[in-house]
């Protein structure tokens, strides 16, 4: 008897625990799997990839062209992997996918995974907006010059770079061969060759002209450094240069920058140059003053005159000391405008460094350039091809420039010049002056000339 009750007992206690035990499987919902970043960015694919699901035996790969999977790439339709990476391919060069999975056993499907978004790499026939820059800009409320920073080698009638300046932009600066070093060859002689042809070009195919710049340390020519003069004939000698050139470009150039770099890295002083040595701080203004007295003695009373110099935005003892400079020059009337050249990177400055650094000049009533913008993205060397990550980054850092630029006051809008046509000649790789490790991409158009998504961005910059 006792027996026969502890049978029964152990009976239903087995029947129970059997129950519970069905209970709790119906009950567990098979968890949701997390998808991750992708790996091995190529052209045509890349390895989409996601989390392990506890008693998943497979997973349902969805790829598509739309972010609410509204079509689904017919090879990649609920495509059932059992590992936790897929590699997908045939894909479209440059193109935007989307992704997510789905964790599956004998019984159940769990819900989508979060959305992964990835871009082909699309080093070849990158699909990119090939609307033309200026084209963009002049139907703009308040447009702007769109600007080329170029060598007059470069300006030959039919050449790729001709073509595209002439589509494309609305304003030159001469990469270097407008600077002292160029022009003057001796105290009052001139070689305007190279120059003139640059001028030339602007002004026949309808292209604003930039002069950059007439005073700038790194080009100044060797008898000017050898001048064995009083430092009141040295003054005599580079206001004659100012004169003579802002003379002979009289209403063929638009605007000047007058002096370039004359604040020094460090704690916002003024930069130990020669200029400073011989002719004392006002050296500045002194320059802004024969720049344009000479053009108005010449007739050419709407020459705009602008101070150019980097990396204000980030250092701000120096965006300081070119605010009282600015605000020096303001006072005596004699200055236009204002340059920043933006020699930036796909990292800094932020955007609102950007904004505070302009907001000033805004402020002062200045007409803004933003004089030589490139956007580095290797500046640690640490990637030896232009990767997909960096091409978005990229093309993301030049928007924000531009958004910021158009969205400025019309007062305050002059010109947003790019410093080079093609990443393989851009000063940026290599260079010894800024310390750049390695290879970079810096640019809108890549070797072959084709527009980068950073010209992409430039645009979307505009909407
Ligand atoms: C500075 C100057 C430019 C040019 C670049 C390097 O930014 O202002 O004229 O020399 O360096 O290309």
């Amino acid at each position: 008897m006792k027996s026969k009750f502890l049978l029964m007992l152990i009976s239903v206690v087995f029947f129970l625990n059997a129950c519970s035990k069905d209970d709790n499987d119906a009950a567990e919902i098979l968890e949701t799997p997390v998808a991750n970043a992708p790996k091995d960015v190529n052209d045509n694919g890349f390895k989409a990839k996601w989390n392990y699901v506890s008693h998943s035996k497979s997973y349902l790969l969805d790829v598509s062209t739309s972010e609410d999977f509204t079509t689904i790439l017919p090879n990649y339709n609920s495509k059932e992997v059992t590992d936790l990476n897929e590699v997908v391919t045939g894909l479209t060069g440059g193109t935007q996918y989307y992704y997510r999975v789905r964790a599956k056993t004998e019984a159940q499907i769990s819900d989508y995974s979060n959305v992964i978004s990835v871009v082909t790499t699309g080093s070849n026939g990158i699909p990119e907006d090939p609307t033309f820059l200026k084209i963009k800009v002049n139907k703009l409320a308040n447009p702007f010059f769109v600007g080329m920073a170029i060598k007059a080698s470069q300006l030959t009638n039919g050449t790729p770079y001709d073509v595209i300046l002439r589509n494309e932009f609305s304003s030159i600066s001469a990469e270097y061969e407008m600077k002292m070093d160029q022009i003057s060859t001796a105290s009052g002689v001139y070689n305007w060759t190279v120059a003139d042809k640059i001028v030339a070009y602007g002004n026949t195919n309808n292209i604003n002209v930039h002069g950059h710049a007439l005073v700038w340390h790194n080009a100044v020519p060797q008898w000017l450094k050898d001048f064995s003069g009083t430092d009141a004939e040295f003054a005599a000698e580079v206001k004659k240069y100012i004169t003579d050139v802002v003379t002979h470009y009289a209403g063929k150039v638009k605007s000047w920058d007058v002096v370039n770099e004359a604040v020094d890295d460090n704690g916002g002083a003024m930069r130990n140059t020669i200029f400073l040595q011989r002719m004392g701080p006002n050296y500045v203004k002194d320059c802004f003053q024969w720049a344009r007295n000479a053009a108005i003695a010449a007739g050419d009373t709407s020459l705009l005159l602008f101070y150019n110099d980097y990396a204000t935005s980030t250092n701000i003892a120096k965006q300081d000391k070119v605010f009282a400079i600015l605000e020096d020059l303001k006072t005596a009337k004699v200055i236009d405008g204002v340059g920043f050249q933006m020699h930036n990177t796909y990292l800094s400055p932020t955007k609102a460094q950007i904004e505070t650094d302009l907001n000033r000049a805004v402020a002062k009533g200045l007409k803004i350039h933003v004089s030589e913008l490139d956007i580095q993205v290797n500046q640690f060397n640490d990637i030896s091809n232009f990767t997909n990550e960096r091409r978005l980054a990229q093309k993301a850092k030049y928007k924000e420039m531009v958004k910021i630029y158009n969205a400025l006051p019309a007062a305050n809008k002059y010109a947003l010049t790019i410093w080079g046509m093609k990443d393989n000649e851009s000063w940026i790789p290599y260079s010894t002056e800024l310390n750049h490790p390695g290879n970079d991409w810096p640019l809108l158009y890549d070797s072959n000339f084709a527009v980068k998504s950073s010209h992409t961005g430039f645009l979307e910059g505009l909407d």
